[in-house]
């Protein structure tokens, strides 16, 4: 009985245009896989996602039989989810955008760095602004507890359960993921374990030189203000406040030099790319300022060189909407400025940032990356290419969209929730 009703709501909303595009078996046994793990929440969401052509997009590609990983929120996160979280269905879909995940993540490193990231689906321009448009990415760390903890979370995210359908792995979270924010939303949030107040006002005394290709006009802006919009796609080592406390005298050494300030801050900076802490490893930089960036992992932790300064990352990966922060245990005191490598190091990012590759596993790993021998001695580098991982995500073609059917999917979950 009810699976011929199921079928006969199949059935009715089966227009031939886009049968190719989206695999209804799938979609039903991937939505019976939901209901079967309680996730009644997550299907009534699921059907205002497909009410817009984002999330038929999405949906079609879920549906491929691709690996993907679902962060699915429990009724319980749905419930005491902040009400401008799920109350507007442009902000719920991109939300939920936010929990899908592309790639295959089984073989994620659970060896120091620690923290895997993938991309998500969540590319609207409104909320996310990477370089070359990407979309944004979630980070997560499996904890002594043995769970996965979704990062950058004002609530510690925790992945409560594990189911499957197909090649779609279901993280069962116990709380909705809110995306990534700018730099002024996030630095408050973080402040507890960040501790980066000093940073927000040496950003705020660091005038730089701006063009707004909004206005087309040229003027100043704060470093802060910079960081916080006026760039889209970056990475800044970002001072802890006991770094900036230490080097206070260096600072204000500095303090009538502007050039000498704005150098600095350039040499925190790698302006066009958002380089996650697995990238890190086996890779260097050039800073905006030109001078050369360099890693070095060791079983203490993460480091960054510039000029005569090494700094520890004391927690990587805060992701901002249009970068990402490495917070560090000192200020990398390099006032250098080479301009010939700062603008090279731009173009190849630039041109880097408009390739587009389907990234189908965690940002940054590598098979052949040796991360084990990597920690054992002091200084060794972990070895190997993971350029491939980096790049733009392969979202769901226009096209494609078009051709989705507005309301079967909508039909079959009401048939599903009617069910069930
Ligand atoms: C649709 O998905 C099912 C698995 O749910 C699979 O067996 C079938 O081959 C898929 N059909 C197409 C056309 O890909
Ligand atoms: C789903 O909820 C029902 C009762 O509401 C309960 O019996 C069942 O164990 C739950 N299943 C899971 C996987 O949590
Ligand atoms: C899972 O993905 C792999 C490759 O990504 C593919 O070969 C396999 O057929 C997929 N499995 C299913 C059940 O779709
Ligand atoms: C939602 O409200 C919280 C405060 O409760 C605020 O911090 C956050 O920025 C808001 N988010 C959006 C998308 O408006
Ligand atoms: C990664 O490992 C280090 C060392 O064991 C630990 O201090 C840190 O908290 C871990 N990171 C995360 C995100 O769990
Ligand atoms: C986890 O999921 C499995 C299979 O869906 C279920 O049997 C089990 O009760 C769940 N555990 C918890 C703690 O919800
Ligand atoms: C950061 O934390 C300190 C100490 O807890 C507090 O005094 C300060 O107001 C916080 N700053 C922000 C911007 O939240
Ligand atoms: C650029 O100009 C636009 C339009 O005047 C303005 O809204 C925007 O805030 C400016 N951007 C920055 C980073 O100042
Ligand atoms: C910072 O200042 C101290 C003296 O206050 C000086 O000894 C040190 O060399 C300076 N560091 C750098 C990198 O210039
Ligand atoms: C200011 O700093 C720049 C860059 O370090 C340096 O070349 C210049 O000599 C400094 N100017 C003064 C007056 O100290
Ligand atoms: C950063 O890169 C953008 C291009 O994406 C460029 O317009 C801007 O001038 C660069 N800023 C700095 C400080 O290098
Ligand atoms: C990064 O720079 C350091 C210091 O110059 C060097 O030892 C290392 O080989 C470089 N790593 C790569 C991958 O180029």
């Amino acid at each position: 009985m009810k699976s011929a009703f199921l079928s006969a709501a199949l059935l009715v909303a089966a227009p031939s245009a886009w049968a190719q595009s989206q695999n209804l078996t799938f979609l039903t046994g991937l939505l019976t896989t939901l209901q079967s793990a309680n996730l009644t929440s997550l299907i009534s969401a699921t059907s205002t996602f497909n009410s817009s052509g984002v999330g038929q997009g999405i949906l079609g590609d879920l549906s491929s039989g691709s690996p993907f990983v679902l962060f699915a929120p429990s009724n319980e996160a749905f419930a005491s989810a902040p009400s401008n979280v799920t109350s507007d269905s442009g902000r719920l879909t991109d939300v939920l955008a936010y929990h899908i995940v592309s790639g295959n993540f089984s073989n994620s490193a659970t060896t120091y760095p620690n923290v895997t990231l993938g991309r998500t689906f969540l590319n609207d321009s409104e909320v996310v602004q990477l370089e070359g448009n990407k979309a944004q990415v979630v980070a997560w760390a499996i904890r002594a507890d043995g769970h996965i903890h979704v990062l950058n979370q004002r609530n510690d995210s925790t992945v409560v359960n594990t189911t499957s359908f197909g090649n779609i792995t279901i993280n069962i979270v116990d709380h909705v993921l809110i995306p990534p924010e700018s730099l002024q939303q996030t630095v408050p949030t973080e402040n507890a374990t960040t501790s980066l107040t000093q940073l927000n006002t040496f950003l705020g005394t660091v005038n730089v030189p701006f063009f707004n290709s909004t206005s087309n006009s040229s003027g100043s802006i704060s470093a802060f203000n910079l960081l916080n919009s006026g760039l889209h796609g970056f990475t800044f080592f970002a001072p802890n406040d006991s770094a900036i406390f230490a080097s206070q005298s260096n600072l204000t050494a500095l303090a009538s030099n502007t050039t000498a300030l704005n150098n600095l801050f350039y040499n925190h900076l790698i302006n066009d790319t958002t380089v996650y802490s697995p990238q890190l490893v086996g890779q260097n930089f050039t800073s905006a300022g030109g001078e050369p960036l360099t890693f070095s992992i060791n079983a203490t932790g993460q480091y960054v060189t510039s000029g005569n300064t090494t700094a520890l990352i004391t927690q990587p990966d805060v992701l901002l909407s249009n970068g990402v922060l490495h917070v560090i245990d000192r200020v990398l005191i390099n006032t250098g400025f080479n301009s010939g490598a700062a603008s090279s190091a731009l173009a190849s990012a630039t041109s880097a940032a408009a390739q587009s590759t389907t990234e189908s596993q965690p940002i940054g790993f590598s098979a052949t990356a040796s991360l084990s021998s990597g920690v054992s001695g002091s200084g060794a580098s972990a070895s190997g290419s993971n350029s491939a991982a980096v790049g733009r995500f392969a979202g769901p073609g226009k096209a494609q969209m078009v051709a989705l059917g507005a309301t079967a999917v909508g039909v079959l979950m009401g048939a599903l929730i009617t069910v069930f």
